[in-house]
């Protein structure tokens, strides 16, 4: 991202510590304390997700694609703790707001914070469409015109709701103030330049006036709004960069709004994996998260959900109706119809489903197959095996190319404790067997179909543990004779 050079103000420059670059020091707040009322939900609404994403983690993404994470500050109040946990990787900082008294007392709340900088950029937690290039935008339009206040203004076919930019006079470069929707005159109502709720202010002239904001409006909140005019009187430059991608500055305030946000987050995703050679077959049915990646070639199919950190290498078919949460799959992989695959590795060229369910912890390796009906947990099937009908593998280690029959079930469980099953290299463990763990299969063994085991297994040997046949000719015969 480029940077621009400018010329700090003098007074500025003298009290306020500077990079050692000589480029002002910038912050960006993110205003997230909010409980979201609208929403009618009890989260916080910037944790509420969209594209698979909270609203403040896509906000915090934008941030500091612009400065680095020690420079974002965002102001949380409801909830705190939950949101504050939410998006602490990011190594972003907090400030706690503890009453919500309106936007400009967030910014109050952050006096202390700010005080350090020359410029801050200031954001809202629930409008997650922002991009680091606006961002970008609005910050150099500031510096360039060494202005105390620029707000990033959109002009909206429907203005309603918004404050509305009220410009000196009809195309002036200077702002004199932001009305909100609700003490707006009808001539004002009229206008189409809205507040985005987006700013960047010089932090001097800021911290300065920030005491003048009032509580004498209609939801007697301190309105940030007002800081355009009251900078304006106190003979300060207040700007407006008038956005040209208006659908960034959208904010949720509705889950009506949120659907909508969401539905756009999807299919800008849709479109980039295809723009790199990803088959997408009906993408307004898929569900795909803003961080999974897709290797080229790769075809999915109508209602698939790929979620979380899920990667896919190429070449790989993933069938309708598979749900995919943070795994990763190989290439030319081929994942049938109804699987659902958590927090696992599934390998090169391996085949899963119709309806098999890998529950977290599992490494299907390469060319292995996982059939019909079959559950895994905590399980690695080793390369060239198979576990294709009806089977529950649960904390097991499989080896190369073994065949797990149809109905095998591991009893991991004894009702206190979880136990291994370890089945070696080239087992054969015939259908229906219960293997009782803990309990090892030795290397090339042979299980006989329908088998309890609960020791283990030498190598190469065949186990059979089943009740012996028995036949009695005739019986079925006299049987029926004797009913009539
Ligand atoms: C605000 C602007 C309005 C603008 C609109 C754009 C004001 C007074 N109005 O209205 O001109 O058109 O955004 O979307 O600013 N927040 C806090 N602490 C508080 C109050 C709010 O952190 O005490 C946070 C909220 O969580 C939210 C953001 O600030 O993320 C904006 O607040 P919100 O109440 O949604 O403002 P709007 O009514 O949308
Ligand atoms: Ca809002």
């Amino acid at each position: 991202m480029r940077m621009t050079r400018i010329k700090k103000p003098r007074s500025a420059s003298r009290r306020l510590p500077v990079e050692a670059n000589g480029r002002p020091r910038i912050a960006i707040v993110i205003m997230a304390a909010g409980k979201g009322t609208r929403l009618r939900s009890k989260h916080p609404k910037v944790l509420h997700q969209a594209g698979g994403k909270s609203l403040l983690a896509h906000v915090i993404a934008a941030a500091t694609g612009v400065v680095p994470a020690r420079d974002v500050h965002a102001i949380i109040g409801y909830e705190a703790d939950s949101v504050r946990e939410a998006v602490a990787a990011t190594g972003i900082n907090f400030v706690v707001q503890k009453e919500q008294r309106g936007t400009g007392h967030a910014l109050m709340t952050a006096r202390e914070a700010l005080a350090p900088y020359d410029t801050v950029i200031v954001l809202s937690g629930d409008a997650p469409l922002i991009t680091p290039e606006t961002i970008a935008r609005l910050r150099d339009f500031h510096l360039s015109r060494k202005a105390a206040m620029t707000i990033l203004s959109a002009v909206l076919p429907d203005p309603a709701g918004y404050g509305r930019v009220l410009r000196t006079s009809g195309r002036s470069k200077e702002v004199q103030a932001i009305v909100e929707q609700k003490s707006a005159t009808p001539k004002q109502l009229k206008l189409r330049e809205i507040n985005s709720g987006f700013y960047a202010f010089a932090v001097r002239p800021l911290l300065a006036h920030l005491g003048e904001l009032k509580t004498d409006n209609a939801h007697g909140e301190f309105y940030l709004t007002d800081m355009a005019s009251i900078l304006r009187k106190a003979g300060e430059s207040v700007g407006a960069l008038e956005t040209s991608t208006p659908d960034e500055i959208l904010g949720i305030n509705t889950l009506v709004e949120l659907a909508e946000i969401d539905r756009r987050f999807r299919m800008a995703k849709c479109r980039r994996l295809m723009s790199q050679g990803v088959t997408i077959y009906q993408p307004e049915t898929c569900v795909i998260d803003c961080d999974v990646a897709v290797g080229p070639d790769t075809v999915i199919e109508p209602f698939v959900q790929l979620r979380g950190s899920t990667r896919i290498g190429s070449e790989a078919r993933l069938c309708s109706f598979t749900v995919v949460q943070s795994c990763e799959i190989g290439d030319g992989a081929l994942v049938q119809p109804g699987c659902v695959l958590e927090h696992s590795r599934v390998g090169d060229r391996t085949s899963l489903g119709p309806y098999s369910h890998l529950r977290p912890g599992c490494e299907i390796c390469e060319g292995a197959h996982v059939g019909n009906f079959v559950e895994m947990k905590k399980t690695r099937l080793g390369k060239g095996s198979k576990a294709n009908h009806l089977t529950y593998l649960g904390d097991a280690e499989v080896g190369e190319n073994v065949n797990v029959g149809a109905g095998t079930i591991t009893c991991n469980y004894d009702g206190v404790q979880k136990h291994k099953t370890i089945i070696e290299d080239g087992v054969f463990v015939g259908s229906d067997s219960i293997l009782v763990a803990p309990i090892r299969i030795g290397k090339g063994a042979y299980i006989g179909a329908a088998s309890c085991l609960t020791k283990d297994v030498p190598a190469d040997s065949l186990a059979l543990s089943r009740a012996p046949q028995v036949i009695k000719e005739g019986w079925a015969r006299e049987r029926r004779a004797r009913k009539k």
